[in-house]
């Protein structure tokens, strides 16, 4: 692509929606979701009851977390307790809370690529459990990890919840995790949510409710192009499409364009053309089962110390560490 030699990027943001654009088939990142707007549009998908996974979750946080303490505070030992992605915490509250309740001795790492979510958190934690001693650390999980890193020997609890591995294929799933067990000791834990196969029906739904807020939330990154970039994305002339593959259990989200276009982007000095019914992939929202999670831990050099579903069994929260190295 002679083209690209020519452009300089100024930040990674461009470079990304650059690529993505002039790729064949087109495709744009997720974690681009994420502004301001998309935070808020985000906080309203987790409210449809459409959107099973933020309740499942909730439940089982709300059940099981005696036990989850238990488990995370044996010996009473301090532990920093670093989230991967925290958005606004509501999920991870129902914890802090316990652990504030209980005198446990933990120091709280909120990591979020958006600044904007981190303020908002620490905000909220602050008038409401203000016992809890907050960090936030703003960035993509590994360089904020680093961060995280080297101020300690302490204990680490390693939470990852909202199926957000869902977004990552298999492949992609195996290398986070054992690149986030780099970062772990050998009495380190780490909590993951992976939601579940299930009927496709109710997935399908889930991503493609009727009053458009999914639609509007990844059409969002078309909004955020046109004001970072200067762009002229005519959000009316792309349709949001979902598709769940139930043997895989793989779901995606499209933007489709529905008609010839041409698009500008200004700052990048860049021309794109749209073929009627064109497509741009935006998300993976994986669905798991027993199997692959075991598959994809063992693969990772993870061993799974316990599970943790809701009631329906749409969701579980496996709790891993690392594989002991005498086997
Ligand atoms: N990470 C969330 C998920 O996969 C984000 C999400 C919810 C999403 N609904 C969406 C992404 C619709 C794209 C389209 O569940």
């Amino acid at each position: 692509m002679q083209e690209n030699t020519n452009v300089l990027f100024t930040n990674a943001f461009e470079e990304d929606i650059y690529n993505g654009l002039t790729k064949y088939p087109k495709q744009l990142s997720s974690k681009y979701f994420y502004d301001a707007n998309g935070d808020k549009l985000f906080q309203d998908i987790m409210k449809m009851p459409e959107y099973y996974l933020t309740d499942c979750e909730f439940s089982i946080l709300e059940k099981y977390k005696e036990e989850i303490s238990a488990l995370f505070y044996k010996h009473e030992q301090a532990f920093s307790f670093i989230e991967l992605g925290a958005g606004d915490g509501k999920k991870t509250k129902i914890l802090l809370e316990y652990f504030s309740h209980k005198k446990i001795d933990f120091k709280y790492q909120p990591i979020d690529i958006s600044q904007n979510a981190l303020d908002l958190l620490e905000k909220s934690l602050n008038q409401e459990l203000p016992n809890v001693t907050v960090e936030k650390l703003q960035g993509s999980y590994f360089d904020a990890l680093n961060k995280a890193h080297i101020q300690n020997d302490v204990k680490k609890i390693i939470l990852f919840l909202g199926s957000n591995i869902g977004n990552m294929l298999h492949h992609e799933a195996i290398d986070f995790l054992n690149s986030i067990g780099d970062y772990m000791h050998s009495e380190d834990l780490f909590l993951v949510g992976f939601d579940l196969k299930k009927n496709p029906q109710t997935i399908l739904d889930a991503y493609n409710d009727p009053t458009g807020i999914t639609a509007a939330f990844n059409k969002n990154i078309l909004l955020r192009i046109n004001t970072s970039l200067d762009a002229n994305f005519n959000l009316d002339a792309f349709k949001h499409w979902e598709t769940y593959n139930p043997e895989t259990g793989t779901a995606k989200s499209y933007l489709v364009s529905t008609k010839d276009q041409e698009v500008t982007l200004k700052n990048l000095d860049l021309k794109i053309e749209f073929k009627a019914w064109e497509t741009i992939h935006t998300e993976v929202s994986q669905k798991y089962d027993d199997q692959t999670v075991e598959h994809i831990a063992k693969s990772a050099g993870l061993e799974i110390v316990t599970q943790f579903s809701d009631e329906k069994t749409y969701y579980k929260n496996y709790i891993f560490r690392k594989q002991s190295s005498n086997i």
